[in-house]
């Protein structure tokens, strides 16, 4: 058991009706204890990902197995092993918040003395209780994604996926649900998440798969993967004229560029030291007949990982 995977896909992939392969050809292996995160753009297939390995998705080939439970072939037990957030508000508005951990609970076969004793330290530990009897519709929407998460949590699953938990949060409810999940990482709750901020996929994940298209385009940890730049500084230099010709020029002219890259009408350079180069790139740059409008010089980021993969920038 121990280093066993506690989730995997093989071969895992979606071709939609109408044709749009949504997830190819995807081999993942989930760690027990990890915060593992699926990392993409929009219509990248984070949603189809975690739909498949949450029972809502049927696979069109490969599988998904959780806990050892195929989770197409045996839905309810998969159920039994995973607890989801997804992306849209499931809460039951009936219900008040602790009514809809209580009946979760219930649902899950707990006794009602336990559901309700169980519900208040939920609440308690997701910061909601002084919500308790409040109808859901009244909870901020950072609330509203503490209670989605609780009560995926209430059934102890050994995995819990959290599908863009904090997309359309303002700040403040981002790190208060950034706060909880590590917690719940702690006490080795594994867990599977999808977002397109990389500060959060940076801030929160062991390990994470950067993908664009259905396809794994890298995977590693954030540190791992920021290295993989291979440098130690990045310059992005904004100019008028053919930028692809400009990274050339100042890639032979800077002794220590290790990559030059022109997205999204900018070109970034790789280097592996950032002392005076600024000044070379603006003097090189204009010896050369280019106009410079904007300079700036950053350690490597998720994103820049991102652009050199695909050329394009993962903000929307
Ligand atoms: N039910 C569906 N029928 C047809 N195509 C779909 C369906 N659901 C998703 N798609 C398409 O599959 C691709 C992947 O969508 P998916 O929702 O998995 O991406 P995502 O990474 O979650 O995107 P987002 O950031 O918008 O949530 C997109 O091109 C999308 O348009
Ligand atoms: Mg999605």
């Amino acid at each position: 058991m121990g280093d066993a995977p506690v989730a995997v896909t093989e071969h895992l992939t979606k071709v939609y009706p109408g044709g749009v392969r949504a997830v190819d050809d995807l081999n993942l292996e989930i760690r027990r204890g990890e915060i593992f995160g699926l990392l993409g753009p929009n219509g990248a297939g984070k949603s189809t990902t975690a739909g498949m390995l949450t029972t809502r998705v049927r696979p069109t080939e490969g599988r998904a197995v959780v806990g050892g439970v195929d989770v197409w072939e045996d839905p309810a037990r998969a159920k039994r092993l995973i607890g989801v957030v997804p992306q849209s508000n499931t809460l039951d508005r009936a219900l008040d918040v602790r009514e809809n951990l209580y009946f979760h609970g219930r649902f899950f076969g707990m006794r009602a003395r336990t559901a309700r004793a169980e519900a208040d330290l939920l609440l308690e530990r997701f910061r909601l209780s002084d919500r308790a009897t409040a109808p859901v519709m009244a909870l901020s929407g950072g609330m509203a994604q503490r209670l989605m998460a609780a009560r995926a949590v209430m059934h102890r699953p050994q995995v819990l996926f959290l599908d863009e938990p904090t997309a359309g949060l303002d700040p403040q409810s981002r790190i208060a649900l950034w706060e909880i999940l590590r917690e719940l990482h702690t006490d080795g709750q594994t867990i599977v998440l999808t977002t397109h901020y990389m500060e959060e996929a940076d801030e929160l994940c062991d390990r994470l798969a950067i993908i664009d298209h259905g396809v794994v385009m890298a995977l590693d940890t954030p540190e791992g993967l920021k290295r993989s730049v291979g440098a130690d500084t990045v310059v992005t230099v904004t100019a008028d004229g053919d930028l692809d010709r400009l990274g050339q020029v100042l890639t032979d002219r800077l002794g220590t560029a290790t990559s030059a890259v022109v997205a999204v009408g900018k070109l970034q350079l790789g280097v592996r030291s950032a002392d005076g180069v600024l000044p070379t790139v603006l003097s090189t740059a204009e010896d050369h007949g280019f106009t410079v409008r904007d300079l700036s010089v950053d350690v490597p980021s998720l994103e820049d990982v991102f652009i050199q993969l695909t050329g394009r920038e993962l903000r929307d």
